[in-house]
């Protein structure tokens, strides 16, 4: 019998190729989510809309495992009058994340936006008293938490409590000054005794600037020692290529580990802007432009503040993105309307960027 050599070796050869070219390249359906398994859940903030694009769901289920409602479970969207929930968008959400073995953390179940216009007046249109409005703090987050008991592992209880102006502790919201500070100690309790397994957070912003972070240490430790249901603080991350320094992130990621809390990074973005939240127009010399410096920058940034939670994992339970790739975020108007940002990892076009392949290596 006639063996052809000739056709087993390039058949050999073949194989031996293609072995090669699966070692050295990541498995197709590798994602963020698998590069950190041994570290923490890599969620993302989504909407309906998002859940809708086929593109879209396809880099969700390859990169991620866990969402968050990017607007969907705010107490203005999701109970829009005093007797009604509008559940439809929050429970879109929660069953897709079911459906595909996704986590969720809510968000949120207390903040100064996004609250209905119901909220804070009788029916006379005059402001309710503090009795009032805890008791519909009360049935809002008893409503909302236990519909979702056993879906969703974390909240966000309260949110953006202290106040920007560094003289000032707890910001002068309608909360604030209809409860004083009461509001926030009796969230926590509400959201605890709702669902007593559900992770309970304080969320914020700005919370690695030095002085900002010992107002929200001071008021996170007289929670904990007044023995307040509250189990971890989300740093918000909305960061830039000009902050945090990795010194600013470490100090605050151990100090607030330091008080026995878990700490998440629950709205990461990095804009190619430095940080202004009260400019809305445009200036004439801004223009769209994602510029080689920027992308470089950025890429630094991201590839520090993946190392600092990689060290500080200890303390570190889950990263969350606020948003799914430059194709849409939400600083695309805010703080400026109509001007183009560029703050995530995956392009216009849902590519990842150099950014990356800086984050997955290690
Ligand atoms: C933002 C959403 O992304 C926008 O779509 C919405 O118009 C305003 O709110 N901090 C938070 C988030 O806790 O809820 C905010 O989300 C971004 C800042």
């Amino acid at each position: 019998m006639k063996v052809n050599f000739h056709h087993f070796g390039l058949a050999g050869l073949l194989l031996i190729g293609v072995a090669g070219l699966t070692a050295q390249r990541p498995a197709a359906d590798k994602g963020l989510k698998d590069y950190y398994q041994q570290y923490f859940p890599i969620g993302v903030a989504v909407s309906t809309q998002a859940l809708k694009n086929p593109a879209e769901t396809a880099l969700i289920l390859q990169q991620f495992n866990s969402l968050t409602p990017e607007n969907d479970m705010k107490m203005g969207p999701i109970h829009p009058e005093e007797n009604r929930y509008n559940w439809g968008p929050a429970d879109a959400i929660v069953d897709f994340a079911q459906g595909h073995k996704l986590r969720v953390r809510g968000h949120n179940l207390c903040w100064h936006e996004q609250t209905p216009k119901w909220l804070f007046k009788n029916a006379d249109g005059s402001q309710v008293s503090k009795e009032v409005l805890l008791k519909r703090l009360h049935d809002h987050i008893d409503a909302v938490v236990k519909r979702y008991k056993g879906k969703i592992y974390a909240w966000d209880v309260v949110n953006e409590a202290i106040a920007d102006n560094p003289n000032e502790f707890l910001r002068n919201s309608d909360w604030y000054k209809i409860c004083g500070e009461d509001f926030i100690a009796e969230a926590f309790r509400y959201a605890h005794a709702a669902d007593p397994q559900a992770v309970l957070f304080y969320n914020d912003y700005n919370t690695e600037r030095p002085e900002k972070m010992e107002r929200i240490y001071k008021l996170l430790k007289k929670l904990k020692d007044a023995h307040v249901p509250i189990d971890a603080v989300g740093l918000q991350g909305h960061w830039s290529l000009v902050e945090p320094t990795e010194q600013e992130l470490r100090t605050t990621i151990e100090r607030f580990g330091s008080l026995g809390l878990k700490v998440q990074v629950t709205e990461l973005d990095v804009s190619v802007y430095p940080w202004e939240k009260d400019r809305r127009a445009r200036r004439p010399d801004e223009s769209d432009a994602y510029t080689p410096e920027m992308q470089q920058k950025q890429t630094a940034q991201y590839k520090l503040f993946f190392k600092v939670f990689r060290d500080e994992a200890k303390y570190m339970t889950g990263i969350t993105f606020w948003n799914i790739s430059d194709h849409y975020s939400w600083l695309d108007t805010y703080p400026v309307a109509g001007r183009k940002n560029h703050p995530l990892l995956f392009d216009e076009n849902f590519k990842p960027k150099p950014a990356y392949y800086e984050v997955v290596k290690f």
